[in-house]
């Protein structure tokens, strides 16, 4: 018998009620133009909502920023056509009785520069530093700083005024406010760089001012990982109490759920416990949290940094065991979906129903084809 009743409860994050516990992972998919989706795009996150999720979270989307779209193929949240696709993809989402969240990236020195529609214009990071960095780079002076900060506010305040039931701000994986976390690519010599207060500080910032521009209740969901796209072995935190001294200030400023981003959920994150990221997360800051990485897959996450569609990975219902043990006794809160949720929009609904034998595989090849088809129908 796999323990999944916590996976079909209710929750709920500040003022959002969500029907399940089982959330779409931001997925970025390459199929915009000039950084705006088209109205297909609205059809691809419904079904996932119809497929029974209870809450969609989107690809990472550019905050209003120059140089904050990592390719012109990624959207954009900013401009009125960028917008107008947005709002209609929300309209589709609420429509299927789900819930859907932004996710507000600004790539940093992880900006594909060549990829974008300026690529004369330098990607910023906390030190012009980064060793996967596509020239041109520099490093963010005090006026950058404020304007990426002012930045991400306004895209909160446009996420509310929009209807989306709350933002996803991508502060993992190497990209910008992760490069002020990581000591590899903090190498300023200011109050943002040295103990991990001083290098949590611009996320922290970051945080404060988008809840200073939404209302109280709306949910701020923040992204952390240990590990970055291009260096997975990367650590931000060796233990407890150096996790805690990042997430305790963000949970100060105001985010109400963690979404803690690892390759496999099962894999104890330090010695001496078997919990994960996101249990021990949850544990140190009392707020939600959320566990994502090859849930009903056998394989990771590319295992190989170049792939950056990932490998073909077997479906299997084995690790859901796992899962519903881990939250039943309450190490985090919300399973997060990517891969699988790709390959299978109906995820949610056949999990419920236990029908395992039904999941497909992930295979990025045919993903490519199957998502063309599905964008073109
Ligand atoms: C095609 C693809 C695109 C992704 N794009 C993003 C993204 O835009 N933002 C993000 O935070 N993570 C992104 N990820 C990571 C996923 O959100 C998720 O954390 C990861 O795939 C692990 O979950 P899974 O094992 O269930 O696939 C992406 C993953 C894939 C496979």
């Amino acid at each position: 018998m796999v323990p999944l009743g916590f996976l079909f409860s209710p929750l709920k994050i500040g003022g959002l009620d969500l029907a399940n516990r089982v959330v779409m992972a931001p997925m970025t998919r390459y199929f915009a133009k000039d950084g705006v989706l088209t109205s297909d795009a609205a059809a691809y996150y419904r079904r996932r909502a119809e497929g029974g999720a209870g809450l969609i979270i989107t690809e990472g989307a550019a905050i209003p920023h120059p140089v904050a779209q990592f390719r012109s193929t990624t959207p954009d949240f900013f401009g009125e056509a960028a917008l107008a696709v947005w709002r209609q993809i929300v309209e589709a989402v609420h429509a299927a009785g789900s819930s859907i969240m932004i996710q507000l990236w600004h790539p940093g020195l992880g900006r594909e520069v060549s990829r974008t529609n300026n690529p004369h214009e330098p990607s910023i990071g906390p030190s012009g530093y980064h060793p996967f960095a596509e020239a041109p780079t520099r490093s963010m002076t005090d006026s950058d700083i404020a304007d990426v900060i002012a930045a991400y506010g306004e895209a909160a305040a446009t996420a509310q005024a929009l209807g989306f039931d709350g933002v996803n701000i991508h502060g993992g994986h190497g990209y910008l406010i992760d490069e002020f976390f990581w000591t590899e690519t903090n190498r300023r010599d200011d109050g943002y760089n040295g103990a991990i207060a001083d290098r949590v500080r611009f996320g922290v910032e970051v945080v404060r001012e988008m809840r200073r521009r939404v209302r109280a209740d709306f949910p701020i969901m923040f992204r952390f990982s240990q590990w970055k796209t291009l260096l997975y072995t990367a650590r931000n935190a060796d233990d407890p109490a150096e996790l805690e001294q990042f997430v305790g200030p963000l949970a100060d400023a105001g985010v109400d759920a963690f979404d803690a981003s690892m390759r496999r959920f099962w894999i104890p994150e330090f010695e001496g416990s078997d919990m994960n990221l996101a249990g021990w997360i949850g544990k140190l800051t009392g707020k939600l949290s959320m566990a994502v990485g090859s849930i009903t897959l056998e394989g990771p996450l590319r295992t190989r940094t170049d792939k950056k569609l990932g490998e073909v990975a077997a479906a299997s219902a084995a690790n859901l065991v796992r899962l519903g043990e881990m939250m039943e006794r309450g190490d985090f809160d919300l399973a997060c979906v990517g891969r699988a949720m790709l390959a299978n929009p109906d995820w949610a609904n056949i999990i419920r129903e236990g029908a395992f034998d039904e999941l497909r595989a992930y295979d990025p090849a045919s993903l490519i084809q199957l998502e063309c088809s599905e964008w073109k129908a």
